[in-house]
C-alpha cells in the first residue's frame, strides 16, 4: 500500500498535521468499519454463550489473539489481552509477589509506566536501581550489567524511549538477562508496528504493547506477551468473571492461561478492531513501515539540527520514529500552541509522562520538549511544513 492509500482511509488527516502517533495513531476505515460491524450485527457478549452471536463474537477475539500471535512469532496462548501498555506492565509488576530484599533493574528513559509500577514496589522492601542512559539517551549494557547483582529479579526497558526516539539495546540487554538467569520484560509501546518484531529474537520474559499506536488499532487496546510456564506463576490483576472453572465457599479454581488474566466484559469492539488493524499494517509491509519512518526521522533531525536556535535531543544514529526538541527561549507548550494554531500541526509537548528522561536530557526545567512522531500516513510535505514554521518561529526577533 501506499501512503496515499493510507491517508485515503484516515480522513482526519485531510484537516492536520498529524505528528503525535507516539501518543495514538488515528485509526484507518476498515478498523473503524470491523468494530461497527460487530455493534450493528453481532454486539453481544465473548465466552459465555453458547448462542450462535455469542460464538461468533468470541471466534472474532480469538482470532485477533491468533493474528497477533502469527505477526510477532508468538503462539496465541502467549497473548493476553489488557486494555493498554501500562495495563501489561503492571499485570507483571503486580503478578510475582516481589518483596524485601528482591532488586529490580530499570532505566532512566522509562515511560512512567514502566516506572511507576515498579518504584511502587519500594513500599513492599523491593530495591530498584535506575540506570542512566548515555547522553544520547541510549542505556549501556555494561551499566545494566554492573547494576544486576545475586538479588536482581528483574530487568525492564523500553525498547524505544517515548520522549526523544532513543532506541534501546534491547537484544543485548536480553542475552545478559537470560546468562544471569533474571526476569525481563520489554515495553514495546513505541516500537511495535514500526519495527519488525519477533517476541523469540527480543528474548524477553514479557513484552508489553499498545493496540492504539503503531499497530494503528483502536485506543483501549494492548497485550502482554508472556511464556505459558510463566503466565502460570503469575497471580492475575484482575479476578472475576470468566477467570475461574470453579468456585466453592472456600475458594475457586482459577481457569486456564491466558484466560484467567481477562477477567471481566472485554474491550471486544475494540478487540475486533486490533485483529483488523493487524491485519493492515501487515497490508501495507513492516519492512516498508520501517524505511518511511527511518526516513522521516532522519530528514527532519538533519533540517532542525541545521537550523539556529533549536536544541534536537539525541543522536540521528540512534533515534527512531521521534524527534524532540526546543527553540530557545519558548517553553515547549507554547510553541506546541504555536503550531497547532498556526499551521494545525499537532505535536506533544511537556515532560512526556518520562520525567526523568527530560531530566537526563536538561530539558525538564525548561518544561520538557516539543516531540513529532511518525507513521506511515506522515508525509514529507507534513515534515517540510514543520520545519518551515520552526525555521520562521526561531527566527522571529533575532
Ligand atoms: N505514551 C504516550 C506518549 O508518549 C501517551 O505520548
Amino acid at each position: 500500500m501506499k501512503t496515499s492509500d493510507v491517508r485515503a482511509d484516515i480522513p482526519l488527516l485531510e484537516d492536520i498535521i498529524y505528528l503525535d502517533a507516539a501518543s495514538t495513531t488515528p485509526t484507518p476505515r476498515p478498523v473503524v468499519e470491523a468494530m461497527d460491524e460487530y455493534y450493528y450485527h453481532y454486539n453481544v457478549n465473548t465466552g459465555r454463550g453458547t448462542y450462535a452471536l455469542s460464538l461468533k463474537a468470541t471466534e472474532k477475539i480469538e482470532n485477533t489473539r491468533e493474528t497477533i500471535a502469527k505477526f510477532f512469532k508468538a503462539s496465541s496462548e502467549e497473548i493476553i489481552f489488557t486494555k493498554n501498555t501500562t495495563e501489561a506492565i503492571n499485570l507483571v509488576s503486580r503478578g510475582f509477589n516481589f518483596r524485601k530484599g528482591d532488586k529490580i533493574v530499570v532505566s532512566n528513559m522509562e515511560h512512567h509506566s514502566n516506572l511507576i509500577p515498579w518504584l511502587n514496589l519500594k513500599k513492599c522492601g523491593v530495591e530498584v536501581e535506575i540506570v542512566k542512559a548515555n547522553p544520547k539517551g541510549v542505556v549501556n549494557s555494561s551499566d545494566v550489567d554492573d547494576a544486576i547483582d545475586k538479588n536482581t529479579k528483574l530487568l525492564t526497558i523500553t525498547h524505544i524511549s517515548n520522549s526523544m526516539g532513543a532506541v534501546q539495546p534491547v537484544e543485548e540487554l536480553g542475552k545478559i538477562a537470560l546468562e544471569k538467569d533474571i526476569l525481563y520484560l520489554i515495553d514495546a509501546a513505541q516500537s511495535a508496528g514500526h519495527l519488525k518484531l519477533n517476541v523469540k529474537d527480543l528474548m524477553a520474559d514479557f513484552i508489553a504493547f499498545p493496540g492504539h499506536k503503531g499497530l494503528l488499532g483502536p485506543v483501549g487496546t494492548g497485550f502482554l506477551y508472556c511464556d505459558q510456564g510463566l503466565q502460570e506463576k503469575m497471580e492475575p490483576l484482575n479476578l472475576g468473571g470468566g477467570t475461574v472453572d470453579d468456585v466453592s465457599q472456600n475458594g475457586f479454581l482459577l481457569t486456564s492461561c491466558p484466560n484467567r488474566f481477562e477477567g471481566g466484559t472485554q474491550n471486544i469492539s475494540g478487540l475486533i478492531g486490533l485483529g483488523e488493524a493487524v491485519n493492515y499494517v501487515k497490508r501495507i509491509g513492516i519492512s516498508d513501515i520501517e524505511k518511511h519512518d527511518r526516513n522521516l526521522t532522519r530528514i527532519l533531525y538533519k533540517r532542525l539540527k541545521d537550523l539556529e536556535g533549536i536544541t534536537v535531543y539525541g543522536s540521528p544514529k540512534n533515534i527512531y520514529g521521534i524527534v524532540s526538541f526546543n527553540i530557545d527561549g519558548i517553553n515547549p507548550h507554547d510553541l506546541a500552541k504555536i503550531l497547532d494554531e498556526t499551521k494545525n500541526i499537532c505535536v506533544r509537548s511537556g515532560q512526556h509522562c518520562a520525567i526523568l528522561s527530560t531530566e537526563h536530557l536538561g530539558a525538564r526545567e525548561e518544561g520538557g520538549t516539543v516531540r513529532a512522531s511518525f507513521h506511515y500516513y506522515n508525509t514529507l510535505e507534513d515534515i517540510k511544513v514543520l520545519g518551515d514554521c520552526l525555521e520562521e518561529i526561531s527566527n522571529f526577533g533575532r
